[in-house]
């Protein structure tokens, strides 16, 4: 079977996303997730996807992967975009490091209400985005614990259900949200089949779960990612290992500092809830590479300037030490082939 999608786009480039038209997405990059994103939208035969991939991928109008899910292996077929098709709605499902350079190569796209979803590890491109964008344009983020992986160039394997936490980041985004909340339901109570945003994210990523505050879940992520991403990158080892006594008196340090500048920045957690949330994780996830460990085995750089970076940086704002996060950031930036974390 091969599921071939549309890359013919609506004339109109205003299209709004909540009008019976359907819209375009279009997902940057051939990441795993950003292929799980195209495979199941492409299954459903909703929303319509195209990827944006650079130039010297070299794959001409379409895209040819094959998709593993469960028992199953489907052959899918995507057309991907051209400099000047118009972009109504844009999945970034890249490295939190990528995120600024790939909006700026598509902003010429952009429609000028288009809705922007970033999806990532590790937080600090909100704020690079944010200024990029149009007084139309919506920002969202997408933070999901699906596990995908490429097992060849052109084969993606759904290795883990997840979900996703979907929420609106900027005030065009958080109007659309309210607006789509309210034609949910049409006059007569009946479910309104209308295509939205948090749909689209739904048939792509789904579970998906609309939140009205992204950021304590984008924290949270960040606890997790510090102590999983960042432990078994340096010690080259499972998730699961970190479940063994050796790891309990550094996870306890980095908690409880991540704790301190969390709590600066205005999210309160306590430890006790963290290191839970954090071994529940290392237990659904035990026998996992983590992303940043398969970063390191595949060279790529890694995305510790966006998770222990990022809590350095809130550190020095609100003048507070971090030793362990310090510690590990320089573990990983030894080990970073890109040299780039900071
Ligand atoms: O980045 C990852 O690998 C994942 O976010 C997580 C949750 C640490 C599981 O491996």
């Amino acid at each position: 079977m091969h599921i071939t999608q549309n890359a013919a786009i609506a004339d109109s480039a205003d299209l709004a996303l909540n009008t019976a038209e359907q819209t375009t997405w279009t997902i940057v990059g051939s990441g795993a997730i950003g292929l799980l994103a195209a495979s199941n939208a492409a299954l459903k035969g909703s929303p319509k996807v195209q990827l944006a991939l650079r130039p010297q991928n070299n794959v001409g109008t379409s895209f040819a992967f094959s998709f593993c899910a469960g028992q199953q292996e489907y052959p899918i077929l995507l057309s991907s975009i051209t400099k000047t098709t118009p972009i109504q709605a844009l999945l970034l499902p890249v490295k939190a490091y990528a995120v600024a350079d790939a909006l700026k190569a598509y902003l010429p796209n952009l429609t000028k209400n288009a809705q922007i979803v970033l999806c990532h590890n590790g937080m600090g491109t909100i704020e690079q985005v944010l200024p990029l964008l149009s007084a139309e344009q919506g920002l969202w983020f997408a933070s999901t614990t699906h596990g995908a992986y490429k097992s060849t160039p052109l084969r993606v394997v759904h290795s883990g259900q997840g979900k996703t936490i979907l929420g609106a980041v900027n005030q065009v985004a958080k109007s659309m949200l309210a607006s789509e909340k309210s034609v949910a339901k049409n006059e007569k109570g009946e479910k309104n089949e209308k295509e939205t945003i948090s749909s689209a994210i739904a048939q792509m990523l789904g579970p998906c779960e609309v939140v009205d505050d992204i950021l304590p879940f984008l924290w949270q992520k960040l606890a997790i990612n510090l102590v999983i991403n960042s432990l078994t990158a340096i010690h080259n080892v499972r998730n699961g290992a970190l479940a063994g006594a050796d790891y309990q008196a550094v996870i306890g340090k980095l908690v409880s500092e991540f704790v301190e500048v969390a709590k600066q920045s205005g999210q309160i957690f306590t430890s006790e809830q963290l290191q839970q949330q954090i071994a529940q994780v290392i237990t659904a996830t035990a026998e996992n590479y983590s992303s940043m460990l398969q970063d390191v085995k595949n060279g790529r750089q890694l995305e510790a300037a966006y998770i222990s970076g990022y809590l350095l940086e809130q550190g020095v704002k609100h003048l507070l030490d971090l030793p362990t996060i310090r510690q590990i950031n320089q573990e990983l930036n030894s080990l970073n082939p890109a040299k780039l974390a900071k």
